[in-house]
């Protein structure tokens, strides 16, 4: 088989690969082309064999949640309480929710661009303010400008901060000091945070990933806490997430939203996370060195490149956040990409004002392919 035609053998029906025509690698929405943990296929298969598809027992959902928070004490040494946990269909719809109920149209929400697009949209479509603190790019770092978050904070109408931790499309991963600054910040202001820590899990030694809920004892009861195992363990079709709230106040907010709103989710989704979070363990461990191993591929590609590819080298997630303003697709270089590279990225401008000229890069795949993305892209440069 030429390599052209294992690639094409390895498509799967998932949007990122049936989007673009069959010629185009698909390196954008962030699924990973590394399979599925065994643990989660054979207690999915389990089920469809023995045709247990029938309405999820409640008892699915607090196994759920159970497994969430055992894993945040026994990773992160953080105690969120199981019973302020909630399930929900995905983060981006608790986001939306969150919104809806915790702020009133006008209100202002903070959103440190460049960000995931559903962010802006979320804020938008609520009829909220966007409050934008765009991180900034200081000596090799992204760098919250902390003086700005304190002004726009203090927005009388400035009411929750959606914090995107590690941080998506740049990859930062918060330090302590930081976090606590942004802490200190928002309860001062009685800023609600929303913590989005669904990438918590890719993250780079010497790196290491701190729950916002864990900053300090008062401040937790102003946090609310999304997650999901989807993106780590690459099973985002199934939707399942989780919200997990500071304070009971916080919830019964929340559930004015009451549950056929929120909509459900499925048994098999429900099985799938469980057993990612309690089994998915050594998965995760050997997919965590091959995506460091790419990240390292992207260095030297980046490194290499003479055509004016800037980008700093995520500390967390599998994304790589390219800066094309000095090369000759500084104009929609995604558009570059795939006309003379064959080649889908992100683009950068839906990830806000800041995002305008970049296109983020996801190198969740297998090394031949992300080896045959660098060399479309260097052929389409030369
Ligand atoms: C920061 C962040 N939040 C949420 C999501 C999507 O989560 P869900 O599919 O649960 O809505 C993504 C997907 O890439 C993401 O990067």
């Amino acid at each position: 088989m030429s390599s052209e035609d294992e690639i094409r053998s390895k498509r799967t029906t998932s949007t990122k690969w049936m989007k673009y025509s069959n010629d185009v690698l698909p390196a954008w929405i962030a699924d990973m082309d590394l399979g599925v943990a065994p643990a989660i296929a054979d207690d999915l298969h389990q089920r469809i064999d023995h045709g247990d598809l029938g309405y999820p027992c409640a008892d699915l959902e607090t196994k759920f949640i159970d497994a969430f928070s055992d894993r945040y004490i026994e990773k992160f040494n953080t105690p969120l309480d199981p019973d302020l946990g909630m399930v929900s269909t995905d983060v981006v719809q608790s986001i939306v929710i969150s919104l809806l109920t915790m702020t009133e149209p006008g209100d202002g929400v903070i959103v440190q661009t460049p960000i995931y697009p559903p962010f802006l949209n979320s804020v938008e479509h609520t009829g909220r303010r966007l409050l934008e603190n765009p991180l900034v790019k200081v000596n090799a770092s992204w760098e919250i400008n902390f003086d700005e978050l304190e002004t726009l904070a203090s927005d009388p109408r400035a009411r929750l901060l959606l914090l995107c931790s590690p941080h998506n499309p740049t990859g930062r991963v918060f330090t302590q000091t930081e976090l606590v600054k942004v802490a200190d910040i928002c309860a001062r202001h009685k800023v609600l945070v929303v913590s989005d820590e669904i990438h918590c899990d890719i993250v780079y030694t010497p790196n290491y990933h701190i729950p916002f809920a864990s900053i300090s004892p008062e401040f937790a009861s102003n946090v609310i806490t999304m997650n999901s195992a989807t993106k780590s363990f690459n099973i985002a079709g199934l939707k399942c997430s989780v919200v997990h709230f500071g304070s009971a106040e916080l919830k019964a907010k929340y559930e004015r939203y009451d549950a056929p709103v929120r909509g459900s989710i499925t048994s098999l989704s429900l099985i799938a996370a469980t057993t990612a979070w309690q089994r998915g363990g050594s998965w995760l461990q050997s997919t965590l060195t091959t995506l460091e191993n790419n990240r390292t591929m992207l260095d030297e590609f980046i490194r290499s490149n003479d055509f004016g590819i800037e980008y700093l080298p995520p500390q967390g997630t599998y994304l790589g956040w390219l800066d094309f303003r000095g090369t000759k697709a500084a104009v929609a270089p995604e558009e570059y990409l795939v006309r003379e590279a064959r080649v889908a990225l992100s683009p950068g401008s839906d990830f806000g004002k800041p995002g305008v000229g970049w296109a983020r890069l996801n190198f969740a795949t297998q090394p031949e392919i992300l080896e045959e993305i660098f060399h479309r892209m260097s052929s389409a440069f030369k």
